[in-house]
C-alpha cells in the first residue's frame, strides 16, 4: 500500500485493561472506547448476550403451529426458536455441531428435523443429534469411529420464558425468572401495550452503521426526541412539555419513557396538522397520518419502553411495535421492527396502524434519524482515545422521574452494563 503504514482500521482499536476503561465509578462519564473496541465487543458477546439476560428473540404468534420455526438471534449469535410437536417452545443455537455450517437458514419455516446441508447430519426439535450421515461407513469401511456417541453432539441450548406473547431467551441456565429480572412497573407497561395476543402485521430492518449500544442509549435519550426528530416538533407528537414520565428499573437496565398530548394544545388541533406550526415549511398532506384512538384508556399517546440488553417496545400512537437490536460487529447493528396489531382491531384501527407505521423502519418520519445520529457519533470515534462523553441532565444518579428533561435512564443502561461486564 502507498502512503506508508497504515493505521488501524475502524472498530479495531484494542484494549485489554478493562480496569482502565472507566475513570470513575460514576455513570455521568461514558468512554468513547465502548463503541469501538474490538476487546469490549468480544467481552459483551461473553456477559451480556451469554450471561444473566434476558433477550427478546420474537413473538410466540411467529411460530404459531407445532414445528414452525424463526430463526433469530441473541446477541450476534444465530439460534433457532421453534415448537415442538408438543407445543411447547424450544430455541438452541444455529450451528451445526459437526463442522459448524449455519443449520437452519430460512427466516420462517415448518420443519419435522433440520437437517444440516454440508454433510447433512439432522436435528430434532429439542436440538438432538439424530442422525448422521453413513455413520456407519460404506460397505464397512470409514464412518464414525467407535468413541463417536450422537448423544454427545446436541446443540447448545437456550433457555426461553415468555411473557405477554413476547419470547426471551437466555444461554445462562443461572438467569433469574423473567418476572424478577424485569420488576413490576416494567412487567405492568409490557401487558398494557400487550393485553391480549399480539398479530404481526409486517417486518421492517433497519442497518444502523454504529455500535448498538449507541442505539440502546438513543431509545433511553428523552431529551434528543423533540430536538432531533422534526416531525415530532412540528406535528407535536413529542414535546417535553407534555406530562409524562420516566421509570428506570431498579437494576437501571429497563426503562419506559412514557407522555400524553395535552388536551389544551395539541390534541385538538390534531385534524388540522398542517397548521401546528405556521411556521415550519411542512405540511402534511394527509393529516389523518395524526389521528389517535386512545385505544389503553389511559390517554398515554407515547411509551418507549426498554428491557436490557436488546428489547425495545414502542407505541407511538397507535403505532406498535416490537424492536430487536442486534449486534453485527462492534460498529454496526441491525434493528428489526416487528409492527403489530390485535385480532380484533376495526378496520380504522388497523388503518391508522397501518399508515403510522411510517413512523418508523430505516425510512420511517421519526426513526430514520436515530439511524443517522448513531452513525455521526460513530464516524467520530477516531479521536476519542481517553476521552469521556457527558450524560448529566437531570442529575447524577439513576431514578425513576416525572421530568422527561433527563439522561437518567441513559445512567441506568450503563448501571446494568457495569454491572454485568465487571468494568
Ligand atoms: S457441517 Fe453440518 S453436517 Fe457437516
Ligand atoms: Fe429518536
Amino acid at each position: 500500500m502507498a502512503g506508508g503504514q497504515p493505521g488501524p482500521p475502524c472498530g479495531e482499536r484494542g484494549m485489554t485493561d478493562m480496569k482502565d476503561i472507566w475513570l470513575d465509578d460514576g455513570l455521568t462519564q461514558v468512554p468513547f472506547a465502548v463503541y469501538d473496541d474490538q476487546d469490549i465487543y468480544a467481552r459483551e458477546r461473553e456477559r451480556l448476550f451469554q450471561g444473566p439476560t434476558w433477550n427478546i428473540l420474537g413473538l410466540e404468534c411467529e411460530v404459531p403451529e407445532p414445528s414452525d420455526y424463526k430463526t433469530t438471534y441473541l446477541g450476534d449469535i444465530p439460534v433457532v426458536l421453534v415448537r415442538g410437536k408438543d407445543g411447547v417452545l424450544k430455541a438452541f443455537e444455529n450451528r451445526c455441531a459437526h463442522r459448524g455450517a449455519l443449520l437452519c437458514l430460512e427466516r420462517f419455516g415448518n420443519a419435522k428435523a433440520f437437517t444440516c446441508v454440508y454433510h447433512a447430519w439432522s436435528y430434532n426439535h429439542d436440538g438432538e443429534l439424530i442422525g448422521v450421515a453413513f455413520q456407519n461407513g460404506i460397505q464397512g469401511e470409514g464412518g464414525m469411529g467407535e468413541g463417536f456417541r450422537r448423544e454427545d453432539h446436541g446443540l447448545r441450548q437456550v433457555k426461553i420464558a415468555v411473557l405477554a406473547g413476547l419470547v426471551f431467551g437466555s444461554f445462562d441456565e443461572a438467569v433469574p425468572p423473567l418476572e424478577d429480572y424485569l420488576g413490576p412497573d416494567i412487567v405492568a407497561r409490557i401487558h398494557r401495550v400487550l393485553p391480549r395476543p399480539p398479530k404481526i402485521l409486517g417486518y421492517f430492518t433497519q442497518t444502523l452503521r454504529n455500535n448498538w449500544k449507541l442505539y440502546a442509549e438513543n431509545v433511553r435519550d428523552p431529551y434528543h426526541a423533540s430536538i432531533l426528530h422534526l416531525f415530532f416538533t412540528t406535528f407535536r407528537v413529542n414535546r417535553l412539555s407534555q406530562k409524562g414520565g420516566i421509570i428506570v428499573s431498579e437494576n437501571g437496565g429497563h426503562h419506559v419513557s412514557y407522555s400524553m398530548l395535552d388536551p389544551g394544545t395539541a390534541d385538538d388541533s390534531d385534524y388540522d396538522a398542517a397548521k401546528l406550526r405556521a411556521d415550519s415549511e411542512f405540511g402534511l398532506k394527509e393529516p389523518r397520518l395524526l389521528d389517535g384512538r386512545d385505544e389503553f384508556n389511559d390517554g398515554i399517546t407515547l411509551q418507549i419502553l426498554s428491557v436490557f440488553p436488546n428489547l425495545v417496545l414502542q407505541q407511538v400512537r397507535n403505532s406498535l411495535v416490537v424492536r430487536q437490536i442486534v449486534p453485527q460487529g462492534v460498529d454496526q447493528a441491525d434493528v428489526v421492527w416487528t409492527t403489530y396489531g390485535f385480532d380484533d382491531d376495526d378496520e380504522e384501527l388497523m388503518d391508522l396502524r397501518l399508515m403510522q407505521s411510517n413512523f418508523v423502519g430505516p425510512a420511517g418520519y421519526i426513526s430514520m434519524e436515530d439511524g443517522a445520529v448513531g452513525n455521526f457519533i460513530q464516524r467520530a470515534l477516531p479521536g476519542t482515545k481517553g476521552e469521556t462523553s457527558v450524560v448529566m441532565m437531570g442529575g447524577e444518579d439513576v431514578a425513576s422521574m416525572a421530568s422527561r428533561a433527563t439522561e437518567t435512564s441513559i445512567r441506568g443502561f450503563w448501571k446494568a452494563y457495569r454491572n454485568l461486564m465487571a468494568i
